[in-house]
């Protein structure tokens, strides 16, 4: 445990309040680059993918920095320790103390068999061989070896799990689609909402599904329920209760809940506890996206994970992309007071990235107690939202623009498209809307420029940008399996920086069990008829007016 208590007592943030009352926002982004020809390169860095040797720049240059501003964030993050214990990670360390776990996702990408332990042991082989028989599963399922209890092969998988056994398998699936098995299709359940699982049973036919029930514990309530009633609806069809060895496997660290329902230990892929649910696409819980983009492009997958890891893990921190990320964050949140970080890939494939990167901020740093169990001095994790572009233009961006909040913003782009229709005329449009948001944002318009184009008197300050919005633009070559494993890696390790530095545990998620109890005790009065009244007023009212519309009586 580090040897502070508050991040505000640390000496590089008082300096940092120093300078920002200093800089502030007398920065003028505009001005900052017209003094500073080298201002790009100087606050640009490139990653370069060992996988495929391609570059990924990650633009710093439009954000409320100088070269203090980032000698101060380093020193930050050096007297907090973020390097110990980052070190602590990779060497198996539990770092997530209050659930006694190490953080250890990264040895699941570990593709170049580093030695890695926890409690003095390698882990190394388990890993290994749970890849193995993802391998030889998502060979046999794709070639038509693997078939249904009618002796036909698969060609609906049908994912059921939530959190972060949905969103990242969901997520990466949607996002590496050209790399798909085009004619098998993929439905992914999360939702207790019937509907969900109503829609993909609908579009599915039991001789050719396959059901992965994805749940780290086993015992989540959204996923067990819509598990046994796919079973249900399963065996309605096939009759025989050993026809579910064909159609159903478990992704879980749970063998005797997986086994308890029904599911032989032989079709259980298993990882270890030391997986965050957030953290857990690159385990067995990726084992849709293996089915679906096949065994090497997850293999590229994890390897474009592992190369970030290293540059994570060896690079000096003025250099280190993902910390520099997550210094930029801290700066924002707690010193500019920003309150979100918008975060838009120019990227269709790309559409579901924000939402799974809000599992991985917003559960891993929506915290308000230090690693010593305080209540902290500062605000933490940031609401991190966002949409791809263009589409989120033509919504949301207006309140970048000219409203009144401040909006530190990635974007997302990468050079080559996967569809270069109409000569790449869509992608050239793309990214020149990429372009010129960041630079409208910095830039924005002055009343002059608005008055010089003849608009009248009245609306020039209707249509004035007051410009100076910082931005991080991320410019990868192509989304590449690799491509993507370093991005979600580099959003992984900048979410870990910022944790450090706030000195909160970004690894347990205490803060989704009272709903969940709540919702257990509440659901055992909806089986039951007659009015409740052990709650406050709104909530009984609430039930009780429900009870009624739903004819519950
Ligand atoms: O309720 C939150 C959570 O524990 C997440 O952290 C996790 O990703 C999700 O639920 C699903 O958990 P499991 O994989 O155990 O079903």
């Amino acid at each position: 445990m580090p040897g502070f208590a508050q991040a505000s007592d640390l000496s590089a943030w008082k300096s940092l309040m120093k300078h920002h009352q200093e800089l502030g926002r007398s920065i003028v982004l505009k001005d900052a680059f017209a003094e500073d020809p080298k201002r790009f390169e100087k606050f640009s860095r490139t990653f370069t993918n060992e996988v495929d040797k391609s570059e990924t720049i990650f633009d710093f240059s439009k954000n409320f920095i100088t070269d203090e501003t980032l000698q101060l964030l380093c020193q930050l993050a050096r007297e907090a320790k973020v390097e110990e214990l980052r070190d602590d990670m990779f060497k198996g360390e539990k770092i997530n103390f209050t659930e006694k776990r190490a953080v250890y996702h990264v040895a699941l990408r570990n593709t170049e068999n580093w030695p890695m332990q926890v409690d003095g042991k390698s882990v190394v082989e388990e890993v290994n061989s749970v890849l193995e028989h993802m391998k030889e599963f998502s060979e046999e399922v794709r070639s038509g070896k693997w078939t249904g209890y009618t002796g036909k092969a698969i060609d609906t998988v049908v994912n059921i799990g939530i959190g972060g056994s949905d969103l990242g398998p969901v997520m990466v699936s949607e996002a590496l689609k050209p790399y798909g098995k085009r004619d098998m299709k993929l439905h992914f359940v999360s939702n207790i909402d019937g509907t969900h699982m109503a829609e993909a049973l609908r579009d599915s036919n039991p001789e050719t599904t396959l059901f992965l029930v994805a749940s780290k514990t086993f015992t989540t309530a959204e996923t067990t329920t819509n598990a046994n009633t796919a079973k249900k609806w399963f065996l309605e069809h096939a009759k025989d209760e050993s026809a579910i060895a064909k159609h159903f496997v478990a992704l879980s660290t749970n063998e005797a809940e997986v086994t308890k329902f029904g599911i032989d230990k032989k079709n259980m892929f298993g990882f270890a506890d030391w997986v965050g649910g957030r953290y857990s696409v690159w385990s067995a819980i990726g084992l849709s996206v293996c089915l679906y983009i096949g065994y090497d492009n997850f293999h590229d997958f994890l390897a474009g994970g592992h190369a970030m890891d290293k540059h994570f893990k060896e690079t000096p921190l003025e250099q280190n992309i993902p910390v520099l990320g997550g210094l930029l964050s801290v700066w924002y949140s707690d010193f500019f007071g920003a309150q979100t970080h918008l975060v838009s890939p120019f990227d269709q494939y790309l559409h579901r990235f924000p939402a799974y990167l809000q599992q991985l901020s917003m559960e891993s740093n929506g915290k308000a107690i230090t690693r010593s169990g305080d209540y902290v001095k500062y605000t933490t994790g940031a609401i991190l939202f966002g949409e791809p572009a263009t589409n989120a233009q033509h919504s949301f961006y207006q309140l970048l623009h000219q409203g009144t909040k401040l909006i530190p913003t990635d974007f997302i782009l990468a050079a080559e498209s996967h569809n270069p229709i109409e000569n790449n005329k869509h992608q050239k449009m793309l990214a020149s809307n990429y372009f010129a948001q960041a630079e409208a944002l910095m830039i924005g318009k002055t009343p002059e420029e608005v008055r010089a184009e003849g608009a009248a008197d009245e609306l020039v300050p209707h249509k004035t940008f007051l410009g100076n919005r910082p931005t991080t633009s991320i410019l990868a070559q192509k989304i590449t399996p690799a491509t993507l494993g370093a991005l979600i890696a580099y959003y992984e390790h900048m979410t870990f920086t910022e944790g450090a530095i706030w000195n909160i545990n970004s690894f347990d998620q205490w803060g989704v069990e009272l709903g969940k109890s709540l919702a257990k005790k509440i659901q055992s009065e909806l089986e039951t008829s007659g009015e409740v009244s052990g709650h406050d007023a709104s909530t009984s009212g609430l039930i009780n007016a429900f009870k009624k519309k739903a004819g519950i009586n």
